[in-house]
């Protein structure tokens, strides 16, 4: 695992945009051009990490405000290396949390085989999960959970997120 240097920024992008790894994303991303990903990589490139195969980069690994994101190449994926880039990274982010679509089941297999548990759900406009690891990440999510209150307040806004540890109730499909 190596530093997300210049080198990399390109395949975190494209990655990132690839259609077949898409649907595990919180929010769809259609299309990132060269002036935004050099934008982003100019401010958060310390915040991820690159999992090298024969020195070539095949999954990348990134916590932004305590957030994780991570994602592997689908033509290296179920080899163990986005087990590899989660255990590796604890080290260095250990109060990182990970919200996960309720219908992305290898993420929560991967977060699970890690020994992330299920911490509550959040219901924003897409059903997530969020899992710790480490109970310092509650301190990260009580800290969000503060901040959209006090924002709430001051704008006057209906909250749009809810924080509970129901399950959400099963999907009934129309036939
Ligand atoms: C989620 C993702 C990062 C997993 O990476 P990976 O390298 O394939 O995962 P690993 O090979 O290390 O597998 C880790 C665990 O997850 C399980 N897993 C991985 N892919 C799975 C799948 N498609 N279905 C069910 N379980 C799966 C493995 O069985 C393994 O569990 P085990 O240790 O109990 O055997 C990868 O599927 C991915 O990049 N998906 C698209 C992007 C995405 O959804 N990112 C997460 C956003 S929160």
């Amino acid at each position: 695992m190596v530093e997300c240097n210049e080198q990399y920024w390109d395949f975190v992008a494209k990655l990132r945009m690839d259609e077949r790894v898409l649907d595990g994303f919180i929010g769809k991303m259609v299309k990132i051009t060269p002036v935004q990903q050099i934008a982003y990589m100019t401010k958060y490139s310390d915040c991820f990490r690159i999992a090298l195969l024969k020195n070539e980069p095949v999954g990348y690994f990134g916590v932004i405000e305590d957030d994780i994101r991570i994602c592997v190449h689908p033509a290296y994926q179920k080899r163990g290396i986005g087990k590899f880039l989660v255990n590796s990274c604890f080290g260095i982010w250990p109060t990182a949390l990970a919200k996960v679509k309720v219908t992305n089941i290898p993420s929560q297999n991967l977060f699970e085989s890690c020994g992330y548990k299920l911490a509550y759900y959040l219901y924003t406009r897409e059903e997530l999960m969020c899992l710790i690891k480490d109970v310092r990440s509650m301190c990260c999510f009580l800290r969000e959970r503060k901040r959209e209150t006090h924002r709430g307040r001051k704008t006057h806004k209906k909250r749009t997120k809810k924080w509970t540890t129901t399950p959400p109730p099963p999907r009934t499909t129309s036939t």
